[in-house]
């Protein structure tokens, strides 16, 4: 697909048809993989292709039960999963220098951006489309998210580098519907109040009147909490 081809959040496929035309405009395409909505693209594409191409950022910093859940969808679906680690030489000096929880004093960015914002930018290098889970009603960052988009971040002189959001207009409920009527693995945190999961110091549980990723750098201002994959969000929004 070419740049010209990205849609608009207006316009919208299925899912599956995203997939498709996905796997079928390029031969290194891979899936990102940390929650619950990246676990229903894997069962789709495990059902549309034969290879499925499927990366996790090991921060370093995950609950146990995130590297069980892990564990458990490479082994349902049979699927390899390329674990990235951050660089060891730059996260330890950086632990040396600010120690372990630098980020509630003076934000997340540097942190997220040794443990995975380099990694992601090193492993994209070596692929043409990535595939990710966002939805558009995560977040306000996220509001405009089409289901095809040139990733102006991650992008260089040798190729732009395409992004695809399948479950841009997904809600929650419609992936929760998806899991449980086709028995997809879940992180079993799910079952103990956490919506939104990322790294264990840096997520909560939240309560039932609060917005799904509230649980999110609860600390920081909701516009900025964009770890940095998805730069492009708030880059394209100001
Ligand atoms: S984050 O940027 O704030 O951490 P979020 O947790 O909402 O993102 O997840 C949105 C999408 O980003 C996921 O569906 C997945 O595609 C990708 N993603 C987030 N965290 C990771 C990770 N650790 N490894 C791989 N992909 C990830
Ligand atoms: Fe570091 Fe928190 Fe970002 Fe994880 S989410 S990389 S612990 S700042």
């Amino acid at each position: 697909m070419s740049p010209e081809e990205t849609m608009s959040p207006k316009e919208t496929m299925s899912p599956e048809d995203v997939l498709k035309k996905a796997f079928a405009a390029h031969d290194k395409i891979t899936i990102s993989f940390s929650g619950a909505e990246d676990v229903v693209l894997i069962d789709m594409a495990c059902n549309i292709s034969e290879e499925v191409n499927v990366f996790s950022l090991d921060t370093g910093r995950l609950h146990p039960e995130t590297y069980r859940f892990i564990e458990d969808v490479r082994e349902h679906y049979g699927v390899e999963i390329d674990i990235l680690s951050p660089d060891a030489e730059a996260l330890s000096a950086f632990v040396k220098e600010k120690g372990l929880f630098s980020f509630y004093e003076d934000g997340h960015t540097e942190c997220c951006g040794i443990r995975k914002i380099e990694p992601l930018s090193k492993h994209l290098k070596t692929h043409d489309a990535w595939i990710t889970g966002q939805r558009q009603d995560q977040s306000p960052t996220r509001s405009e998210l089409p289901q095809v988009q040139v990733d102006t971040a991650f992008s260089d002189d040798r190729r732009d580098l395409m992004k695809y959001n399948p479950l841009s207009d997904w809600t929650s409920t419609q992936v929760w519907q998806y899991i449980r009527a086709n028995e997809v693995p879940y992180n079993p945190l799910h079952d103990q109040g956490y919506l939104s999961i990322g790294c264990q110091p840096c997520t909560r549980t939240i309560g039932p009147n609060e917005h799904e990723r509230a649980g999110r750098w609860w600390w920081e201002e909701a516009t900025k909490r964009e770890c940095g994959l998805h730069i492009i969000n708030i880059e394209e929004d100001s």
